[in-house]
């Protein structure tokens, strides 16, 4: 397992980096978004969505639950925050969605144990004002490709 981090200091700073890990995505890839409320997990992924070369800007998906983007690949953009639980993910079409395409969820915790074990996993922490601290571990090294891409060298 491999990690690296960085801080960011702007919501620019913070969808740059999405942009660099949009451009590596390949259909099937797993990305787990994790952090509090405005940690900046959305911000992330309209830095992706662009990276894939996905003309639509991506927008909160807190309503819909599921977002779309069409680039050079089909990224879903699911945030699970209004999931009651696990035994809902059937119904949004989870698995079918995961397993085809691209998925970056936000709060992944809603859906307990039930993750793939092969994922990338970005932790965003609050550091005050417009700073966070971005985290990214790769579960299998199949994943570690994304490391160097997002994390800026110092
Ligand atoms: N360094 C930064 N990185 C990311 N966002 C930042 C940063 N500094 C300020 N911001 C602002 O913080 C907010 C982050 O909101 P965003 O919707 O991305 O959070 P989120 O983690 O998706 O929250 P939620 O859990 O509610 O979906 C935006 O308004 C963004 O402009
Ligand atoms: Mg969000």
């Amino acid at each position: 397992m491999r990690a690296c981090s960085f801080t960011s200091r702007s919501a620019q700073e913070t969808t740059d980096a999405g942009e660099r890990l949009g451009r590596l995505l390949r259909p099937g890839d797993f990305i787990c978004l994790k952090g509090e409320l405005g940690a900046g997990k959305t911000t992330f992924v309209q830095g992706a969505a662009k990276g894939t070369g996905s003309e639509e800007a991506a927008t909160s998906p807190s309503f819909a639950i599921v977002n779309e983007y069409h680039g050079r690949i089909t990224l879903y953009h699911i945030d699970l925050y209004r999931l009651s639980g696990p035994a809902d993910l059937e119904d949004i079409g989870f698995w079918e969605l995961t397993g085809e395409g691209t998925a970056m969820v936000e709060w992944p915790e809603r859906a307990g144990d039930e993750l793939p074990g092969e994922r990338l996993e970005i932790v965003f922490e609050h550091l005050g004002g417009d700073t966070r601290k971005i985290t990214v571990t790769a579960t299998v090294p199949g994943y570690e490709r994304f490391l160097e891409a997002i994390c800026p060298p110092r």
